[in-house]
């Protein structure tokens, strides 16, 4: 039997990117909104006053006259394994990694272990109104399994791979390029397109896997249609020098995963910082794309991410947090930190553009746009509703806010979970503050 249920509140979405139709065209905003759920799909989106009447008296219409809704953010890289190393004092990446990161990781071969955490994980993206992300898991083929089966639960759209880590990495962390394959393609005959999970092939960066292994990663991602890949692009001066001095035939380091095939359509790199023009014009050639991670990059002291150029060559771009190189789980807090990023630059990132990069950007990053990212009659119900009155300064500031763009640019700048009343995936409440 179909269900129907309705949230009335203001209702914001953006439905192009501002650089291609202008910021104006590029959002719908209902101050008093309705938006109709059917089951798991949302059924009508407008005016509260226009589309009330078409309901029946015994539709349940939940009322936040308080509330702004938007579609449920979207983390385009994020390392579930680091959750309990986030906030790890004083190092750049290749220090960080073997000081912090590969001890952490270890643990990630004790599946109730990865479970607890994979648990917890989710519930904090829930908390900060993420319902879908990029996901990297560990070497280990149990910290996939338990990530899935965490997010099955909570019935979440979610994308994670293995990592696939022969060398440069401790003996405990590393697998070979053969084990590697085909635990991966295991995993991806189990859980790829299993409700709304989906696998990404994951190198974990092209420092710590050979030849080998990179290029049965590409023969992997050649076998399947719609199978993801992940991996770490250009995100440190060192990091780059030192994929220089260990593929000294390759171009740059874009092309180091070029010549192994693992640049398509639905390949996510992060970071992508210290680019040349060769690169950004690859990556949109293959259409590739990078996830945009700005309080990671400023933590980790990697650089500033030239969205401008990005821009320019017309690649997909999606927000990560990046947790544990990253410091939130919010993508508002995430946002404000990408503001930074870009003032640093001499450049604005305004509201719409910053919604945009959050939510539809995200989608469109990971091929999603169709189900994803928007609040489009047909697409899943997967939305957050933020508070107005989350905090006092929050509350305070919003009431003198003269338009929806400055609302928006307030709750980037000042809020964070707290602002995250409810977060709902497929329809159903998943976090309620
Ligand atoms: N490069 C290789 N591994 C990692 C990682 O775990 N985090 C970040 N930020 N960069 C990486
Ligand atoms: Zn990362």
């Amino acid at each position: 039997m179909s269900q129907l249920k309705a949230w009335r509140a203001a209702i914001i979405h953006c439905i192009a990117d501002p650089k291609d139709v202008g910021v104006e065209h590029a959002y719908e905003y209902f101050e008093d909104g309705l938006l109709i759920v059917e089951n798991d799909t949302i059924k009508a989106i407008g005016h509260a006053a226009e589309l009330l009447p078409t309901l029946t008296s015994d539709t349940q219409v939940e009322h936040h006259p308080d509330g702004l809704i938007t579609p449920g953010f979207i983390d385009t890289h994020i390392h579930y394994p680091q959750t309990d190393m986030i906030g790890s004092y004083g190092e750049q990446l290749l220090t960080w990694l073997n000081t912090y990161t590969f001890p952490e990781e270890g643990k990630f071969h004790d599946k109730a272990h990865a479970r607890d955490v994979a648990d917890r994980f989710l519930q904090e993206l829930l908390r900060n109104g993420t319902t879908t992300a990029l996901v990297f898991g560990t070497v280990h083929k149990v910290s996939v399994e338990a990530f899935f089966e965490a997010s099955e639960v909570h019935n979440l759209r979610m994308i994670c791979g293995k990592v696939m880590m022969d060398r440069n990495a401790p003996e405990y962390l590393t697998d070979t390029p053969e084990t590697s394959y085909q635990e991966s393609k295991e995993l991806i005959e189990a859980w790829h397109n299993k409700g709304r999970l989906h696998y990404a092939i994951t190198p974990r960066f092209a420092p710590t896997s050979s030849d080998e292994q990179l290029s049965l990663a590409g023969q992997l991602l050649n076998e399947y249609d719609d199978v993801y890949m992940h991996t770490h692009l250009s995100e440190n001066k060192d990091e780059c020098a030192w994929v220089q001095d260990l593929f000294p035939a390759s171009k740059n380091y874009l092309d180091v995963y070029d010549e192994h095939k693992l640049l398509s359509e639905r390949s996510v790199f992060a970071h992508g910082i210290h680019l040349c023009d060769s690169e950004y014009h690859r990556l949109h050639e293959t259409g590739s794309a990078i996830a945009f991670c700005p309080t990671s990059n400023l933590f980790i002291g990697s650089g500033l991410f030239k969205l401008g150029k990005a821009e320019e060559h017309n690649i997909h771009v999606g927000m990560g947090t990046d947790v544990g190189g990253g410091t939130s789980f919010s993508m508002l807090q995430t946002l404000n930190e990408a503001y930074k990023v870009i003032q640093l630059q001499n450049e604005n990132l305004s509201p719409i553009k910053s919604l945009y990069l959050a939510t539809l950007g995200g989608a469109k990053a990971l091929r999603l746009e169709e189900k994803i990212g928007n609040l489009m009659v047909g697409t899943e119900a997967d939305f957050v509703i933020l508070d107005k009155k989350a905090t006092p300064l929050i509350s305070s500031r919003l009431a003198l806010s003269k338009s929806i763009e400055e609302s928006l640019f307030v709750f980037m700048t000042l809020g964070d979970d707290r602002a995250i009343k409810a977060t709902y995936s497929a329809g159903q409440c998943v976090h309620q503050r």
